[in-house]
């Protein structure tokens, strides 16, 4: 067994199952882990963490979206001779206040900054991919996406960008420690916009219509969403509206030396996969 492993967590996820390809074909040892693994890997299972780190030496942190068990994992990773840590944040989360994304983000972020490992935290701004994944994809596949989204630029990250930004930083050693990533796409539609560009390229008429937050969470506990996650992601809305994350980053230019996708990007390729066929 390799005492030189590179340990992916949420490895069936967005953004870990891309990370993990990446790393694959770079021949880097990888432990990739999620609940389901052979190994498996539970935030809420500590006993089971020691044998998900055995012969890890550095490891891709996709936090879970309540604050606390980042600070406990991370100080069992200092136990077990992990020596590098790639933290999943979000873009601009010092400007979130104490909503539940802000307070997450930001305690996931200090477990990480508290420890004596070299440490890397990538801030990304709402994925591209978003559109064509729950709760947005079965809306905009009818035609009348009902959002509470306005008027504010989104520089929509591409989730390739991501794991190309977090497979890059993976597999350079000291080049990127102690530094905070803010992984943005170009400036971007708003929310609310981001329809017509899918609109054009599917061919397939697609008008949104602006709710209030209120009445998002309820569609989507009607939905079938529980209460917390519908809260969960309608303030994401809410916070995104605020404009605190609408800038823009160099940073993946910077990692990459290659511009970010652009979102029409993402619409082409999405549409070829038909993703908002009926
Ligand atoms: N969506 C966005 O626009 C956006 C933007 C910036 C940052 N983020 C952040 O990105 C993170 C999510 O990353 P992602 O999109 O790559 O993942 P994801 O697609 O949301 O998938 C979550 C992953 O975590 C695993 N998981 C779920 N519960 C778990 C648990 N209790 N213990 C261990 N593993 C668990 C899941 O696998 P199993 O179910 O098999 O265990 C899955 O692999 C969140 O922290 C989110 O705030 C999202």
């Amino acid at each position: 067994m390799s005492n030189d492993i590179t340990l992916v967590l949420g490895a069936t996820g967005n953004t870990g199952r891309r990370v993990t390809a990446r790393l694959r074909l770079r021949d880097t040892p990888v432990r990739a882990t999620s609940r389901s693994s052979r190994i498996p890997f539970d935030w809420f299972h500590p006993a089971g963490w020691d044998q998900v780190l055995r012969g890890v030496t550095t490891a891709y942190v996709v936090p879970v979206p309540v604050p606390g068990p980042v600070h406990d994992f991370v100080a069992r990773t200092e136990a077990a001779g992990v020596r590098r840590l790639v933290l999943l944040s979000g873009h601009g989360a010092d400007d979130w206040g104490d909503s539940a994304f802000g307070l997450d983000m930001r305690s996931a972020e200090d477990a990480v900054r508290g420890s004596a490992l070299e440490r890397t935290i990538l801030r990304a701004s709402n994925f591209a991919q978003n559109f064509d994944g729950r709760p947005f994809r079965a809306p905009l596949a009818a035609g009348e996406p009902a959002l509470p989204a306005g008027a504010v630029p989104g520089p929509f990250i591409d989730l390739e960008d991501v794991a190309d930004v977090a497979a890059a930083v993976l597999s350079e050693p000291g080049q990127h420690a102690g530094r905070v990533h803010e992984l943005t796409g170009p400036r971007g539609p708003p929310q609310a916009e981001a329809v017509e560009p899918i609109s054009r390229a599917s061919g397939q008429p697609i008008v949104h219509r602006r709710i209030s937050p209120a009445e998002y969470t309820a569609t989507l506990v009607q939905e079938g969403w529980g209460e917390d996650e519908a809260r969960h992601l309608t303030e994401m809305f809410v916070l995104f509206e605020r404009g605190t994350a609408a800038w823009t980053s160099d940073a993946v230019a910077t990692v990459l030396r290659c511009a970010p996708r652009t979102f029409e990007g993402f619409v082409l390729r999405a549409t070829a996969a038909e993703a908002w066929r009926c």
